[in-house]
């Protein structure tokens, strides 16, 4: 009888020299929810460990994150004024502007600063885009997207991620940033993003639910995976520098896949609600926390992510899990 694989798990020595995946906190992405005010840091409630800042505190808490290697961020803003057509979210202060100047002012290239470019939380409907009778308006929304992109490259954004799922938006915004002198302004496109029932908890938060209807015109299906590639195939062409697949967890399949067909750097989104379902039974004392969270990461880089959006990013390094 031949032992060999078990053989290859006998210990703990050479279970690490064989291992196939190596997760590093170098990959971890971590989001913040920044809001318009001062002293505020309140937690939110369906995202436990997960809270709102105002820039202040956002620098405190950012410079915690930084002491323990957690350098690359994810800005989420909210609070500016609602309006039908969002025109406050390419505002040049902005409370994001304001706060991407902030961090570089405190920390220059020590962190890397990447910021959510949508319109949800700035319309007064919570849709991605501008409406024109009912629907979203593709080119005026993208039009609107490219604008916010370039505010916050000016106010010292390394990163700009669209997650509208406009069509043309990359290649848009890529256009206008280059026009503006912003070549080493990078790209991520959340380009397969799902129509999900995962973002439940984020858009409490960022207080970006849609008031009628859904996102299903603009977002994806997630039974069509062949359609998934066609969008992240268009966001390569048009000039992203990552691309993402989100959510994370309930699409692995989706990851591996775009792995093996773009020589693009890969992202996932581990979004809010698997966030909070891992903490609701962590709370319950269901499952360790510990476990599950690097089972769920190994998971991700095992299926070819490369880069990690995780509200876990902060746990994982402050409890020494890695
Ligand atoms: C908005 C946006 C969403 C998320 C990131 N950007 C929500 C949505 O599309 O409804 C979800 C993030 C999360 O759930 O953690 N465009
Ligand atoms: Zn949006």
């Amino acid at each position: 009888m031949i032992h060999r694989p078990r053989r290859l798990r006998k210990n703990a020595i050479i279970r690490e020299l064989v291992a196939e995946t190596r997760f590093h906190k170098d990959m971890l992405i971590y989001p913040y929810f920044v809001e318009k005010g001062k002293n505020i840091k309140s937690p939110i409630s369906s995202m436990p460990g997960i809270n709102h800042f105002s820039p202040d505190t956002l620098i405190k808490d950012v410079e915690k994150g930084l002491k323990n290697g957690i350098n690359k961020i994810l800005l989420f803003g909210s609070g500016e004024e609602k309006t039908e057509e969002g025109k406050s979210a390419y505002k040049k202060d902005t409370v994001v502007a304001n706060a991407i100047k902030l961090l570089k002012k405190n920390f220059a290239d020590d962190l890397y600063v990447i910021t959510d470019v949508c319109l949800c939380a700035y319309t007064s409907h919570g849709h991605c885009g501008i409406i024109h009778d009912k629907y979203v308006d593709n080119d005026s929304s993208v039009e609107a997207i490219a604008k916010m992109a370039l505010t916050h490259a000016e106010a010292g954004a390394d990163m700009v991620a669209p997650s509208d799922m406009m069509d043309g938006r990359v290649g848009a915004i890529r256009t206008l940033l280059d026009k503006n002198h912003f070549e080493n302004t990078a790209l991520m496109s959340y380009s397969i993003k799902f129509a999900s029932s995962y973002y439940g908890p984020f858009r409490e938060a960022a207080d970006s639910a849609p008031q009628f209807g859904d996102r299903k015109s603009y977002q994806m299906d997630y039974r069509n995976p062949n359609e998934a590639m066609n969008e992240a195939f268009l966001d390569e062409e048009e000039g992203a520098d990552v691309l993402m697949v989100k959510p994370a967890l309930a699409y692995l399949d989706i990851i591996n896949r775009i792995r093996a067909n773009t020589n693009l750097p890969i992202a996932c989104y581990n979004v809010s609600g698997e966030y909070s379902m891992v903490k609701a039974a962590v709370a319950k004392g269901w499952v360790d926390e510990k476990a599950v969270v690097m089972e769920n990461m190994n998971a991700f880089v095992r299926a070819g992510s490369g880069l990690i959006i995780t509200y876990h990013a902060r746990d994982i390094v402050e409890k020494g899990w890695i």
